[in-house]
This record gives structure tokens, C-alpha cells and sequence, in this order.
């Protein structure tokens, strides 16, 4: 794991290896193809963190999707929660009387997905359901249903495998307790 060289090696300390993600993966994919097989399906990656897991999430899955993402900005005080959401880029696809499933990094407060939800069943799908890689209960705000999850945390902060602290940490391979300055 050299990656782990160029950043702040003393405020990392790994939690899930690339191995343990990889099985992880590998079986929600192997989950949601038998789960959604005939069914019409749209990926919708919530922009930026997830990009790393439902591209790997993909390659795992046997049957056949379209992908779409989204982007949603906070106006929260601190860089890992959200008061205030807003919707800065939106789908490209219709997603009426489609089986949609978003796809997350980490689903920490449920703010954005709470509202991500909210917005997303006006548009008339005919399933709305969540996959997320990691999922951290203690930090719950707002109840959110998540029908796959990958890896439960405590409340601590993450980095690696597309989360970030301030952009960075985003390509490494593992994820990792980061200790902010
Ligand atoms: P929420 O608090 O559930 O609305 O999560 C909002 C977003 O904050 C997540 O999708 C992540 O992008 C980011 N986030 C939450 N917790 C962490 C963390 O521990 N590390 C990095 N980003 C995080
Ligand atoms: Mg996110």
C-alpha cells in the first residue's frame, strides 16, 4: 500500500483494506444483479465520493443498468454534514416508472439523502431504494431506509476510496480514520 506514502502518513490509520472492500463489493454486486434481474434499472451515483465504489460496483454486476449521477451541494458549518441541500447538477435521464438505486459513499446524518429521496419520488419512479458502501448509525439525524450496505462505522471520520478531507485522500485504495488537523 504505498499510496499511503504521499499524504500524512501519521493522521491515517487503515480500517478496511482494498481486499476487504473488494469481497464487499462483490457481493452487493452479486446481490442487486439477482435482486434486480428483469427490471429496468438506473445506477445514480451521488457526486463526488461515491464515483470510485459504483464504478467498482459495476464491474461486479451481471445484469444490465444505465448509470446517471447527480450532484448535491450543503451549506453545512463543518465539511462532513449538511443543514441546507440543493441540487447543483442534475440527472440527465428520466428516471419515471424506472427502478432506481442510488449509490453512496457513506451515509452518515441522512441530510442529503433525506432530501435526495424526497426529490427524487416526485419524479414517479417505480423503485427508490439506497446502496451504500459505509454506513455510520450513530450519526443518524434523519432516518433513512438503506436496503444495501457494505460496512457499519462508529462516528469517526473516514478517507480513502473516494471520500475525502478537503479533496484529498480520495485515491487511495483503502479507507482509513483520518485524524483532522
Ligand atoms: P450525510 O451527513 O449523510 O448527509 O452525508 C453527506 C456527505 O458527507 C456524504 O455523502 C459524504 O460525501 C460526506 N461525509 C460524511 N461523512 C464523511 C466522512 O467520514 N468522510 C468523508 N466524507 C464524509
Ligand atoms: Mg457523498
Amino acid at each position: 500500500m504505498s499510496d499511503k506514502k504521499s499524504y500524512r502518513e501519521d493522521r491515517l490509520k487503515i480500517l478496511l483494506t482494498q481486499e476487504q472492500i473488494e469481497e464487499k463489493i462483490t457481493a452487493m454486486g452479486k446481490k442487486i444483479s439477482a435482486d434486480y434481474a428483469g427490471k429496468e434499472l438506473i445506477l445514480i451515483g451521488v457526486l463526488r465520493g461515491s464515483t470510485y465504489f459504483l464504478v467498482d460496483l459495476t464491474r461486479k454486476m451481471s445484469i444490465p443498468f444505465a448509470i446517471d449521477f447527480i450532484s448535491i451541494s450543503t451549506y453545512g458549518e463543518q465539511s462532513d454534514s449538511a443543514d441546507v441541500v440543493r441540487i447543483t447538477k442534475d440527472l440527465d435521464l428520466s428516471i419515471t416508472g424506472k427502478h432506481v438505486l442510488i449509490v453512496e459513499d457513506i451515509v452518515d446524518t441522512g441530510l442529503s439523502l433525506g432530501y435526495l429521496l424526497r426529490n427524487l419520488k416526485t419524479r414517479n419512479p417505480a423503485g427508490l431504494k439506497i446502496c451504500t458502501l459505509l454506513n455510520v448509525e450513530a450519526r443518524r439525524i434523519v432516518e433513512v431506509p438503506v436496503e444495501y450496505r457494505g460496512f457499519d462505522l462508529p462516528n469517526i471520520f473516514v478517507v480513502g476510496y473516494g471520500l475525502d478531507y478537503k479533496e484529498r485522500y480520495r485515491n487511495l485504495q483503502f479507507i482509513a480514520e483520518f485524524d483532522r488537523p
